[in-house]
Order: structure tokens, then C-alpha cells, then sequence
């Protein structure tokens, strides 16, 4: 099975955004990845909803939402009217996450939930039937372009595991530091979604890193 490839929008060229969202639109991608930040609960601001209002219009692609504030569900409405596939939340950012999937899945959205590289895949027990996707971080979040932390692929394998043994569908998404190398040990290891910032934007032939992504 080919993972499904979701760009993220933090790499690209906000002076001209709308080149960059039309090359998405134009590739292979399946899905648009956009990192929203206050500052708060990551040490950075990326942009806001006024922004993602322009981006959501542009895009061809279902945007993947991914929250990195203080309660999130206080902005439920505003991602739905974006539009958005998937809504994103940090388990960290979360105390009362059963609460707050359920808001999202009744808002007529995919709810998943992300975790830092410090949270370990077992406290995912108890949500792991309830949520669409569950998001990996491979890096601290709140800023493109770090090294992937290798214990990932680990977490991913684990991740795997509590899926299958719990019956649950869940997708399993993983960001930062994504490119062909880790990505493939990635996908072994069970990702069926891969974000990719730097190794899209970065790269000489966007729509070609695309492919190659795709096509691990
Ligand atoms: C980081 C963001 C990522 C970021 C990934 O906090 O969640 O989506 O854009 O960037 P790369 O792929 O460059 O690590
Ligand atoms: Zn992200």
C-alpha cells in the first residue's frame, strides 16, 4: 500500500502561497498539512485562521489540520468552516480528550490525535477506537526542518501493535523530518501517512519529491 502523502503548507512560500498550494493541487499529494501555532504551547507562531481562510479556497486537496495550542476545541468551528478532512489534536494539550474527539467527530470531521516524542504510545489505551488517526511527532514540534528523533520508528512499530490488538482502524500519521530515508523505514514500520515540510519545499522538483514519497 502506497502512504498517503500530506505536504506541510510551514515550508512553503508564503510570499507566494498560492503557487505553492496550485503545485499541491497539480501533484500527487493526497492530502494539505497545516500547522497552526499560538506561541503557547509551542515556542513559535506560524499563522492563523484568516490566512487558512485563502489557503482553504485555493486548495484541491483535503487539508489536515494540525493544532499545536492550548484547548483546541475552542476553535472547533473555525476548522470545520474551513472545511477541514482532519482535525489534529495534541494529546498533550488535551486533559479531557474523550470529550473533545467527540466534539470533532459530531462537527463532521476526522478526529486524531498527536503525540510528542516524549508521550509513550500506551497512554493511546483507552482513545484508540474513538480516533480516525493518531499523529507522530518525529520531531518537537514548532518549526520545520529539525532531525528526526530515531526512536520514531519504535513508536511507530508500538503504535502498530495497540492498533491491531485493540481492533481499532486507526491511521497512523507521522511529522517532521520525513524524506525518502525515514520515511521508507517509516512505512515499514507501519505509517500510512507521511507529512513532509522541508523534503517537498525544500527540494529542487517539488512535485517530483512528492512522487518519490508516494511511491515508497
Ligand atoms: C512541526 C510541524 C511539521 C513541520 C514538518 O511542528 O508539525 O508539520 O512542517 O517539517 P519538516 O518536514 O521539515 O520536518
Ligand atoms: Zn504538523
Amino acid at each position: 500500500m502506497k502512504p498517503i502523502i500530506s505536504p506541510s503548507m510551514l515550508s512553503a512560500d508564503f510570499g507566494h502561497l498560492a503557487k505553492d498550494i496550485e503545485m499541491i493541487n497539480r501533484s500527487e499529494a493526497d492530502w494539505l498539512h497545516v500547522d497552526i501555532m499560538d506561541g503557547v504551547f509551542v515556542p513559535n507562531i506560524s499563522f492563523g485562521f484568516p490566512v487558512l481562510k485563502y489557503v482553504a479556497r485555493l486548495s484541491e486537496k483535503p487539508l489536515d489540520v494540525h493544532l499545536m495550542i492550548v484547548q483546541p476545541e475552542k476553535f472547533i468551528p473555525e476548522v470545520k468552516a474551513l472545511g477541514a478532512h482532519i482535525m489534529n489534536v495534541h494529546y498533550e494539550a488535551c486533559p479531557h480528550l474523550h470529550r473533545v474527539i467527540q466534539q470533532i467527530r459530531e462537527a463532521g470531521m476526522k478526529p486524531a490525535v498527536t503525540i510528542n516524542p516524549a508521550t509513550p504510545v500506551a497512554l493511546l489505551k483507552d482513545i484508540i477506537r474513538d480516533v480516525y488517526m493518531v499523529l507522530v511527532m518525529s520531531v518537537n514540534p514548532g518549526f520545520g526542518g529539525q532531525k528526526f528523533i530515531e526512536h520514531s520508528v519504535e513508536k511507530v512499530r508500538e503504535l502498530k501493535d495497540l492498533i491491531e490488538s485493540s481492533g481499532s482502524q486507526a491511521l497512523i500519521e507521522v511529522d517532521g523530518g520525513v524524506n525518502v530515508a525515514t520515511g521508507a523505514r517509516l512505512v515499514e514500520a507501519g505509517a500510512d501517512v507521511l507529512v513532509a515540510g522541508s523534503a517537498v519545499f525544500a527540494a529542487e522538483n517539488p512535485e517530483e519529491a512528492i512522487r518519490a514519497l508516494r511511491n515508497l
